[in-house]
C-alpha cells in the first residue's frame, strides 16, 4: 500500500514511522511519503496560504499549492481531505481504506484549504471527531495507524485485530494478565480453568456485557442470537451471585 501525506509540517508525521506504522514500512507492507507542501508555493514571498475573500479571521491555504504538490505523485489513488466538517472515522472505514493500494491525505491548516482544491480533487472528507484539531497531520496519524493494522502480517496474529473491539460491533471485554490474585481481586476462575469452550462462552458473554454498560448505542444494533441471549443472561446471574 502507498499512502501519501501532503502537509505544511511533515516532520509532525515522522513519529509516524516508529511502533506498528515504522513495522509496516520495515517490512515493505506499506509505503509512507510525506510531501512538504512549503516547497509549493507559487510566490515570491514563499507563502502557500493567504487571506480569506469576504474577510474574517485566518489564512486559508491555497488551491495552486495544493494542486503543484498533487501533480508530483505518480498514483494519488483515493484522495482523502482531513477536516471536521468530513465523515466520522471509524474501524468500518478503517478496513475499507486499508483496501486501497494508493491512498493521498491532505493536511490542512489555519481556516482549512481552498474549497477549489476540494471540488477539484478530494473524492472524500473524513474528519476524526467532532472537535477541531489545529491541523490534520495528528488526524491523519490516527488513520494511517487503524488502516495499517487491517493490513496482513503488520501485527503478528491477524486474529487478535479481528476479535478486537469495534471489528464486529461489540468492544472486547476484560482482560487479565499475572498475578491471578492481586489484593484479594481475583481474575474469573473460568479462564484459569483450561476448558476452552467454556472460556470461549464466557469471553463472548463479557463482552456483549461490557458492550450494554458502557456503549448502549452499539448494544442496541446488535442483533444477538438465542444462545447470545442464554450467555448473557447467565453472565449476569453470575455477577449477581458474585455480588451476593
Ligand atoms: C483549525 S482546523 C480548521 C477548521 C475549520 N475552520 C472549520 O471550522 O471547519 C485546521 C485543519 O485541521 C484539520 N482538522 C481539524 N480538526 C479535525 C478533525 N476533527 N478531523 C480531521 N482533521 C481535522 C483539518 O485539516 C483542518 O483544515
Amino acid at each position: 500500500m502507498n499512502i501519501n501525506v501532503i502537509s505544511i509540517f511533515p516532520e509532525i508525521l515522522d513519529s509516524s514511522s516508529k511502533g506498528l506504522t515504522g513495522k509496516a514500512l520495515e517490512k515493505n507492507i506499506a509505503k509512507l511519503k510525506l510531501i512538504d507542501l512549503k516547497e509549493f508555493s507559487n510566490n515570491d514571498y514563499g507563502s502557500i496560504d493567504d487571506a480569506p475573500y469576504g474577510g474574517g479571521e485566518g489564512m486559508v491555504i491555497g488551491v495552486e499549492p495544493l494542486e503543484k504538490s498533487l501533480k508530483t505523485i505518480k498514483k494519488p489513488g483515493h484522495i482523502i481531505y482531513l477536516t471536521p466538517q468530513g465523515k466520522v472515522f471509524n474501524q468500518k472505514k478503517a478496513v475499507n481504506l486499508s483496501k486501497f493500494k494508493d491512498l493521498t491525505l491532505i493536511c490542512g491548516r489555519y481556516e482549512g484549504i481552498d474549497q477549489r482544491f476540494i471540488e477539484s480533487y478530494v473524492d472524500e472528507e473524513v474528519s476524526i471527531g467532532d472537535y477541531v484539531l489545529s491541523g490534520g497531520e495528528i488526524a491523519a496519524s490516527v488513520i494511517i495507524d487503524a488502516i495499517l493494522r487491517n493490513l496482513d502480517d503488520v501485527i503478528g496474529n491477524q486474529d487478535s485485530v479481528n476479535k478486537d473491539s469495534h471489528s464486529d460491533g461489540k468492544l472486547k471485554g476484560h482482560v487479565y494478565t499475572r498475578p491471578s490474585d492481586f489484593k484479594g481481586k481475583k481474575v474469573p476462575e473460568i479462564l484459569l480453568s483450561g476448558d476452552h469452550k467454556k472460556i470461549d462462552e464466557w469471553k463472548l458473554a463479557n463482552s456483549l456485557w461490557v458492550t450494554r454498560e458502557k456503549r448502549p448505542d452499539l448494544f442496541k444494533q446488535l442483533q444477538l442470537s438465542e444462545k447470545e441471549m442464554i450467555l448473557l443472561r447467565q453472565y449476569g446471574d453470575y455477577l449477581t451471585k458474585k455480588h451476593e
